[in-house]
C-alpha cells in the first residue's frame, strides 16, 4: 500500500504502550483485562484492531487516548509518559476519539457540536473563523449547510456518525480513535466514512486506529491487529 506523505512530520512513531496491563477489580473479583502489551502506533498509518467481544478494545482504546490510566506499565506520547504530559492535556492537543455512541450535545445543531469541541480544545484554524472551518470540515463528511444547521436529533444515525467525526476532525488532533465508528452504519456510509481515515492518515500524516468488527474496514487498513485473551498481536496478511 502506497502512503502519500505531505509533511515531514507524517511519519514516526507517535504513540508507544509498554507493558501496558490493565486490571478491573471489585470487591469480589480482579478481571485481568489486558497482559503486557507492547505495541507502537505510527503517524501516517491506519490500524484496525479486532477481537472478540469483551476482549478489551474498549478498554485500550481509553488508556490509548488517555480517558484512564493502565494499571501497570507505560504510555507516551512523543516519547513523554501521559502521566507527565498529563492525560487531560493529552486529550486537549494531541488525542481524538469517536464513540460508538456518538457522543453529541443533544441540544444543539451539528455546527455547534463542531464549534463548542474547538472552543473547548482551543483551537483557532489557520485563517478564517471556527464556524467557516467547522461548515467547511462537516461538508467534507457530506454534510451541507442546512444538514448542519439542524438540530443533531433530527439527523439519521450515518449523519450524526458523521459530525462525530468532522467534530473530532476539527480538533486538528495527530491520533484519531474510533471504537466501532461504522457498527450501525450501511455499507455506502461505512464505506465513505473509511475513506475520509485513509485519507486523513495518509494525506495528513495522522495516525487512526479503529477498533471494529467488520471485515470490509480492516482489510482497508494499514495494520491490522487482533486483540485476544489480553494480548494483542498484528495479522500479517498473505498476498
Ligand atoms: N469499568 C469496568 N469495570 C469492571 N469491568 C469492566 C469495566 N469495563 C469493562 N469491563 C470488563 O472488561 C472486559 C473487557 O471489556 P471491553 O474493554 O469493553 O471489551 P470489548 O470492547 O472488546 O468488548 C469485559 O469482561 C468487561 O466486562
Ligand atoms: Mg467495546
Amino acid at each position: 500500500m502506497t502512503a502519500v506523505m505531505t509533511s515531514a512530520t507524517a511519519t514516526g512513531p507517535a504513540l508507544r504502550l509498554d507493558g501496558v496491563s490493565h486490571t478491573y477489580a471489585d470487591q469480589r473479583r480482579r478481571t485481568t483485562v489486558l497482559k503486557n502489551i507492547d505495541c507502537t502506533f505510527e503517524r501516517g498509518t491506519f490500524y484496525t484492531i479486532l477481537g472478540p467481544s469483551g476482549s478489551g478494545k474498549t478498554t485500550l482504546l481509553s488508556l490509548a487516548s488517555g480517558l484512564d490510566a493502565p494499571t501497570k506499565g507505560t504510555i507516551s506520547f512523543d516519547g513523554q509518559d501521559l502521566m507527565k504530559l498529563g492525560l487531560s492535556r493529552y486529550r486537549n492537543r494531541h488525542a481524538a476519539t469517536i464513540f460508538q455512541h456518538y457522543n453529541l450535545l443533544t441540544y444543539m445543531t451539528a455546527l455547534q457540536n463542531v464549534t463548542t469541541a474547538m472552543e473547548i480544545t482551543g483551537v483557532k484554524p489557520p485563517t478564517g473563523s471556527r464556524r467557516a472551518r467547522a461548515l467547511q470540515l462537516l461538508e467534507r463528511v457530506g454534510l451541507d449547510t442546512d444538514m448542519a444547521r439542524r438540530n443533531v436529533m433530527r439527523l439519521s444515525g450515518g449523519q450524526q456518525q458523521r459530525v462525530a467525526i468532522a467534530r473530532a476532525l476539527a480538533c486538528d488532533v495527530d491520533i484519531l480513535f474510533a471504537d466501532e465508528p461504522t457498527g450501525n452504519l450501511d455499507e455506502d456510509t461505512a464505506q465513505e466514512i473509511i475513506e475520509t481515515f485513509r485519507e486523513l492518515a495518509h494525506e495528513q500524516g495522522t495516525c487512526v486506529v479503529v477498533v471494529t468488527h467488520s471485515q470490509q474496514v480492516a482489510t482497508q487498513s494499514d495494520r491490522i491487529l487482533t486483540l485476544r485473551k489480553g494480548r494483542l498481536t498484528e495479522h500479517h496478511r498473505s498476498r
